[in-house]
């Protein structure tokens, strides 16, 4: 059973993750960390976020072992990620890597903004997490005060929208829900009720395979 959980920013898409993957017992892959990872590769060596080759080359080096979450979860590297991420070559170098983890036994579940669409268009589960732009940012701003960092709404609902314009406008494999995806909006939900809601929804979708 492969859950492909896609959306922008701050959707609420990670928690949902999360969650699904508790549930059914499944290994999950936040995929944003393969971008944060081949960003922060390029910082390191003191390139630019622009140098193509070098971005390919990190991406490329990559293994799933390389992610220490905490270092690669700030926003200058959630805004450097979406700098490579528009690279349609890092793009390609990361497929296989994520399609290895979606074919694991059992399955698993991924989340990022091209799972359903281009890295798992099998998938069985496909739910686009979305919530206005307003909501996303008053919950990131909250996350980030609680983890002590000073934070600003305007500048933090400013750099979702310009994040989102960049991830939506992209020419390789850009945020959008696939066809098949059954859109959630999670603007008036928790994350327990986005959890049920999110439920009800992989349930749907197992029994129509079974029936299918
Ligand atoms: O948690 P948040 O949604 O803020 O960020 P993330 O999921 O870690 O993604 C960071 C950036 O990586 C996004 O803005 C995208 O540009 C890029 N990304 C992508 O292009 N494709 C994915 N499957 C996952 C992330």
């Amino acid at each position: 059973m492969i859950i492909a959980i896609d959306g922008p920013a701050a959707s609420g898409k990670g928690t949902l993750a999360r969650n699904l993957a508790r549930h059914f017992d499944l290994p999950h892959l936040d995929t944003g960390l393969l971008y944060r990872a081949t960003a922060r590769a390029l910082m390191e060596q003191g390139r630019n976020l622009a140098d193509k080759a070098a971005a390919i080359a990190a991406a490329r080096g990559l293994a799933l072992t390389d992610f220490d979450e905490a270092s690669l979860r700030g926003r200058e590297m959630a805004e450097a990620a979406s700098i490579v991420a528009a690279i349609p070559e890092v793009r390609a170098a990361l497929v296989e890597l994520q399609r290895a983890f979606a074919r694991r036994p059992g399955g698993a579940v991924l989340d990022g903004r091209d799972i359903g669409t281009v890295i798992c268009p099998e998938a069985c589960t496909k739910i686009f997490v979305t919530a206005s732009a307003e909501a996303r940012a008053t919950r990131r701003a909250l996350e980030l005060s609680a983890q002590g960092g000073r934070t600003d709404y305007a500048a933090v609902l400013e750099e979702i929208l310009r994040r989102d314009a960049r991830d939506k406008n992209r020419a390789t494999a850009p945020l959008v829900p696939a066809k098949d995806a059954i859109v959630l909006d999670t603007t008036a939900l928790d994350a327990q009720a986005a959890f049920k809601a999110a439920l009800a929804i992989v349930q749907g979708t197992r029994s129509v395979a079974a029936r299918g």
